[in-house]
This record gives structure tokens, sequence and C-alpha cells, in this order.
């Protein structure tokens, strides 16, 4: 499905957001240290939108790689970093999140916005971030949720089911892919329920950070073990 939406998905990301995925993009990078240096893996990387904010904001990041299992969402992000000339800053895979092809702690952050809903399974996938991640690293998973309050629940839900597959099918021309999205986004864990996941998958400190209304979430958890300076 991503393969055919890739060349539509930027610009109608930032239309059905009214343009709040950049700022939730900038909250998500300002969690990361400044100081220390950085290994870092995007998942889901998509049109690399996280990963580029990502080194745009922290120069500190040594080494970013981009992970995603969509050939054409991974050209339009190899196309975008050519343009802003940070190629040579990012390694791009083609691959599972579920089942990527590294070492266990290999990473200081790993980042995934807007993805593991996507995957077919999260268990699976959170712990593979969990197998990757350094001892001490942490994990930044923002994705779509619901608000808890609840005249803008239905205000939104409203608009989940009717706006959105209405102008995404317009502009992306793709029928099916933007009701998928409502009834992914619909049917996705609670914060709760995904904090309790991430615990139970061995993520510690893990914290919901509600953005616009509770729209979306950027979920933080960190794996144990030695930490010289935090993340
Ligand atoms: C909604 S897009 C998010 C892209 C990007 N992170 C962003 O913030 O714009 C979801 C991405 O997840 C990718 N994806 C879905 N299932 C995946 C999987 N099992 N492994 C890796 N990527 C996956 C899709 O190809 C797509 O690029």
């Amino acid at each position: 499905m991503f393969d055919r939406i890739a060349h539509s998905y930027d610009i109608l990301n930032h239309i059905l957001s009214f343009g709040f995925d950049y700022a939730w993009r900038r909250k998500l990078a300002a969690l990361l240290s400044p100081n220390n240096r950085l290994e870092i893996l995007d998942l889901a990387t998509g049109t690399g939108g996280l990963l580029i904010s990502l080194l745009r904001r922290r120069p500190n990041i040594v080494r970013a790689v981009g992970l995603d299992i969509s050939k054409n969402m991974l050209a339009r992000c190899r196309r975008k970093t050519d343009r802003r000339k940070i190629t040579d800053r990012i390694a791009l895979i083609r691959a599972d999140a579920a089942n990527t092809p590294f070492e266990p702690n290999s990473f200081d952050a790993v980042t995934m916005a807007f993805g593991i809903r996507n995957t077919h399974d999260v268990h699976a996938t959170l712990n593979e971030i969990h197998r990757i991640l350094k001892p001490g690293g942490t994990a930044l998973i923002l994705e779509f949720s619901l608000p808890q309050n609840p005249l803008v629940r239905s205000c939104y839900l409203l608009y989940l089911r009717s706006f959105v597959p209405f102008i995404g099918h317009l502009i992306s021309g793709d029928h099916y892919a933007y009701h998928y999205l409502d009834k992914t986004i619909e049917n996705f864990y609670t914060a709760d329920d995904f904090c309790s996941l991430m615990k139970e998958t061995g993520f510690l400190n893990v914290t919901p950070r509600p953005l616009t209304f509770g729209v979306a979430t950027i979920y933080q958890g960190y794996k144990s073990g030695a930490q010289t300076d935090p993340l």
C-alpha cells in the first residue's frame, strides 16, 4: 500500500495533520540528548521526515540509519536527502522492522513515527527494538492516538471517518489507503495499554507524552543497563 501512495504521502501528511506533523517530529527530536555521540535507527522511516528532522536538530548524531519495507517510500527518502545534501550521513535499508539485520546492542536510540501501527506484529517489533538498543538506550515511538476528552474525541472521529478518506482519495487516488488509516488508528492500543506492552517487553521508565489534544502520543522507554550520560 505504501508503495502505491508514496508519491502523495508527504503532501497529504501535512494537509491532513494541518502541519502539526512538523511540530510532533520536532518534539520527538528534542527528547534526544544534544551532547552525546549518538547512533540512531529510524524504523518505518518512510520518506524520511523524522530522520531528516533528527539530523537537522542533532548534529551529535554520528550514525543515522533509516529502515523501511517499502521500496518507493525509501526512493522518495533518498531523493529528499540528496536535495538536502545529507545523503552521506544516512544509510537506508529495506527490511522488516520486526526482523532487522542489526546486531544486539547497536543503537543509542531507535525512533519510529507512525510506523508501529502499520507493522504486522507490534510485539515482535517492540522486542526487536529492545534487542538492538544499547544498554541504557532509548526508544521513541510517535503514534496516533485518540483524544480522552469526549467532545474532542467525537469531533476527531468524525474528521477521521469522513474528511480523511475523502481528501485522501482525492489527492492520492487511493480509496483504500485512507480508510485503512482511520481503521488502524481506531483499532490501535490505548496509550495505557501501549505503555503496558512496552513495559512487558522490558522497557523501563515508560512515559507517554500526549500531543495536540491527544491525537498523537510520543512513547519513550529505556533499555536497562549502564548509561554514562543520560539520553
Ligand atoms: C505512515 S508511514 C510513516 C513514515 C514516516 N515515519 C513518517 O513519519 O512520515 C508508515 C511506514 O511504515 C512502513 N512499514 C509498514 N510496515 C513495516 C514493516 N513491517 N517494517 C518496516 N517498515 C514498515 C511503511 O512502508 C511506511 O513507509
